[in-house]
């Protein structure tokens, strides 16, 4: 072995082992290196044996190039291994630190749904008026929902594309899902003797086809008020005031002739246009009117079917909860009170 090229070839070793190290990631690739440069089939280590052919003299020049150039690599080999276990931790410590400016998460707070909120409303406004509240089933009898009001069998509304009947096994006439909450007139008129001063509100269900704007399933709220003495007159002012509760404006209340088998006679109610004032706007469609409800004097056969004394006088009223909420709120389609999308609901 001729001791230069030994020495030219450690310190191309040197050079080489300098750059593989910087190169090395982790601590696997820094033992890579280290074997390679190092470890018992290294360049460095095959010079080493060769040394025992060599003269005293250049053993020891050989020798003490040797040991430099190999302190030399593992000392890089040490650096880098405690650079890299450093910025290891250093990585450690920035994902574990906690940044106390951040702002904290808000816990999401539950609210009442707004189809809650406007009925609770229009309950208010009745119980500010002296009306009870009162809930009825939603499974009714047939009597209770059409025949104590009036309704005959023949009459269209009884027809099972309108209603959802129940099966039983019995003959006789099955129970339904109530079509309205009026067999709670019914059911208050059998069981309280008159003043009876009443709202009702419930869910109920027809057989219709669902749309934006309309669902098999709503609700509606009922109001009834039994007394000697009590008129039309008084019908329409306690519409009056509920308006203006309902709305915050003293709005116009017109009633326009209609048919329901339990009132005479009967009225589909309007109030002027709260956005427009009746100028015409997109939401009165243009009418300047808003229909708000059906309503009219209690047929006297629905006296008759309760038991009440024919001579009593009251009046009925009946909405549909959606379409006050809807326009209320100034949503588009009563179909988003069922979507349950949080950020809808996160709106009331
Ligand atoms: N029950 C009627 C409906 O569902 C509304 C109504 C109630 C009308 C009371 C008059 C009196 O359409």
């Amino acid at each position: 072995m001729i001791v230069d090229e030994a020495i030219q070839k450690l310190n191309e070793y040197a050079t080489e082992a300098a750059a593989a190290v910087l190169e090395a990631d982790d601590e696997r690739q820094v033992d890579l290196v280290r074997q390679k440069y190092l470890g018992r089939k290294s360049g460095v280590a095959s010079i080493n044996a060769g040394m025992r052919e060599l003269s005293e003299e250049d053993r020891r020049k050989l020798g003490r190039v040797l040991n430099q150039i190999r302190e030399q690599i593992s000392s890089s080999l040490e650096t880098r291994e405690a650079t890299l276990r450093e910025s290891l931790s250093a990585a450690a410590a920035v994902a574990e630190r906690i940044d106390v400016t951040l702002p904290g998460r808000m816990p999401q707070r539950g609210r009442i749904h707004p189809l809650t909120q406007v009925t609770d409303e229009i309950v208010d406004i009745f119980v500010g008026l002296g009306f009870k509240m009162a809930e009825g089933p939603i499974v009714e009898s047939d009597w209770n929902n059409f025949e104590a009001l009036n309704t005959p069998a023949d009459h269209p509304a009884r027809s099972m594309h309108d209603t959802f009947y129940l099966k039983t096994p019995g003959d006789g006439d099955p129970p339904l899902i109530r079509t309205h909450t009026s067999p709670m007139q019914v059911r208050i008129m059998e069981s309280e003797t008159p003043p009876v001063f009443y709202v009702f509100p419930g869910r109920v269900a027809r057989r219709d086809e669902t749309t934006v704007n309309n669902l098999a399933s709503f609700a509606q709220i009922e109001g009834l008020a039994v007394a000697h003495g009590i008129t039309f007159a008084d019908l329409r002012g306690t519409l009056r005031v509920f308006a203006r509760e309902m709305f915050g404006k003293d709005l116009l209340v017109r009633m326009n002739p209609s048919y329901f088998p339990f009132t005479e006679p009967s009225a589909e109610v309007y109030v002027s246009c709260f956005v427009c004032d009746r100028a015409g706007c997109p939401t009165c469609r243009g009418e300047g009117w808003i229909e708000i409800m059906g309503a009219g004097m209690v047929h006297p056969n629905v006296f008759r079917a309760v038991g009440y004394d024919a001579s009593i006088t009251g009046f009925a009223f009946g909405m549909g909860i959606e379409r006050i909420a809807k326009l209320k709120f100034g949503v588009p389609a009563i179909r988003a009170f069922y979507e349950n999308d949080i950020r809808f609901l996160e709106a009331f």
